[in-house]
Parts: structure tokens; sequence; C-alpha cells
């Protein structure tokens, strides 16, 4: 079965409103008629609702980069999935190790966030992946596996392809220290392994990216590896040309 490739960029906290407007004016003649790579961009908040309006009628999809699970409460500058869906954004960003690490975004608070996304209709981007000494003291899949079976714990297996996670070596994030193929292919297929113990078919199905210091340059060795099925990208993601190369790079 083939998978439609999928190529997300991460803004982070980058983009004041009008920042993200250039970004767009500059993607759309690029990108915004492509329809064999799906396309995301992952905005913050407070630009969300001018990219979603800037971005109508494209096959550009929006994503914010966090979500508080609960439906609405006393939760000080946080955001409901509610609060997302009314914006009509696509999907959210979870589990970044920059909020696991910055902001102790835990398993047990992803594994409340994924399913209350997909009941809600919205995508969830659920990010995991080892830190430089985790896979230096041979952790990677022992880590790996704890996130995937507790992130996604509550997710019924019918609905687990709906969810698309990326593998983002933490070790590889902002470094230009990117993955080798091998190790991005071994990660992404003992990732897609974890879902088959769940559901076959939902293995076969899911997307898997990979992300960290994806760059035009290394894109397509990355995006062609039998389980890398796109990119979540960074740094490279902030400039129109750049990413739209990565994003020419998943085209098959
Ligand atoms: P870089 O592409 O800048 O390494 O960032 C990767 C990332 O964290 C995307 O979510």
């Amino acid at each position: 079965m083939s998978r439609t490739p999928f190529v997300a960029g991460n803004w982070k906290m980058h983009k004041t409103i009008a920042e993200a407007e250039e970004f767009i004016t500059g993607l759309l003649p690029l990108a915004g008629a492509i329809d064999d790579v799906q396309i995301g961009v992952c905005v913050p908040f407070t630009a969300i609702q001018a990219v979603v309006d800037s971005t109508r009628g494209s096959s550009i999809e929006v994503y914010a980069q966090n979500v508080h699970a609960a439906e609405k409460g006393a939760y000080t500058g946080e955001i409901s999935i509610a609060m997302l869906d009314e914006l009509e954004v696509h999907g959210v960003v979870v589990g970044h190790s920059e909020r696991r690490q910055l902001f102790n975004e835990t398993d047990a608070d992803l594994r409340a966030k994924v399913p209350a996304l997909l009941a809600a209709g919205l995508t969830p981007i659920f990010c995991v992946g080892e830190t430089d000494a985790q896979r230096e003291g041979d952790e990677t899949e022992a880590v790996l596996r704890t996130q995937v079976t507790e992130g996604l714990a509550d997710v019924a297996d019918e609905d687990l392809a709906k969810v698309t996670i990326a593998y983002e070596p933490v070790w590889a994030i902002g470094t230009g220290k990117v993955a080798s193929p091998q190790q991005a292919q071994d990660a992404c297929a003992f990732i897609r392994s974890l879902v088959a113990d769940r559901s076959a078919a939902a293995a076969e199905a899911v997307r898997i990216q990979y992300g960290g210091s994806v760059k035009p340059d290394n894109a397509q060795e990355l995006l062609a590896l039998p389980d890398v099925d796109g990119a979540l990208v960074g740094g490279a993601a902030l400039e129109p040309q750049n990413f739209a190369a990565i994003v020419q790079a998943a085209r098959a």
C-alpha cells in the first residue's frame, strides 16, 4: 500500500501575523496546488486565524503547536481543542521534545491529548524521539516503545492510522546533525512495528515523519526511505523556497 507523503513545517516561536502572511504569499505559488504531497504549516496561536484565511482553497493545511486536553476550565494561559477547531485548524503538534523538555509535557498528558484530538476530528502530529544520552546508552528502542505505547494507549486500534507520528531524535533537532538514513529508517520501522503490535492494518497506513535538521539537500534521501512517509521540518521551513524544495523532494 502506498502512503501519501506528509511534509509539515513547524515554525516554533517564529513569525508575527505579518511575517506569517508574507510566508504564505511566498509559498502559495510554489506549493499551493500540489496534491500528491500533504503539506502542513504548524503556526503560533496568534497567527492561526490569518494563516487559515490566507491558505483557504489551497492544499496547505494549518496546525497548532500545542493544546490542552481538557474541554474547558481553570487553566490560565491554555488553549482548548474547541478553540482550535473553531479556527478550522487541521490538527495539532503534540509531544514535541521542546514541550516535553522545557514545558514538562508528559506521556500521561499525551495519552489524554491524542484521543481528545481524534474525537474532535483533528489530526495529531504526535512526536517521539530519544536524546543523545539515550541513544549513546542504547536506550533508543526502549524510549520509543514507552513514548508510543503510553501516548497512544487510549487511541482505539482502528483509529491509530489517523495519527501522524513524527520521529524526531532530540540530538538532531536544530543541530545540523541529521540522522543517517539507516538511523532514520531503523527508528521509523521500529515505530511502525509498535503500531503493528496493535493493528497490522494501522501499521500499513499510519504515516511516520522524520524530523531533525531536514534541509533541501538531505530531504530526498530521507524521504525515499521505505518507512519514512514525510518530514517535520523546523529551521528550513521558515523560508518558502526551502520549505517548497523539501515538499518537492517528497514527490514520487
Ligand atoms: P530542525 O529542522 O530545525 O532541526 O527542527 C526540527 C523540529 O523540531 C521540527 O519539529
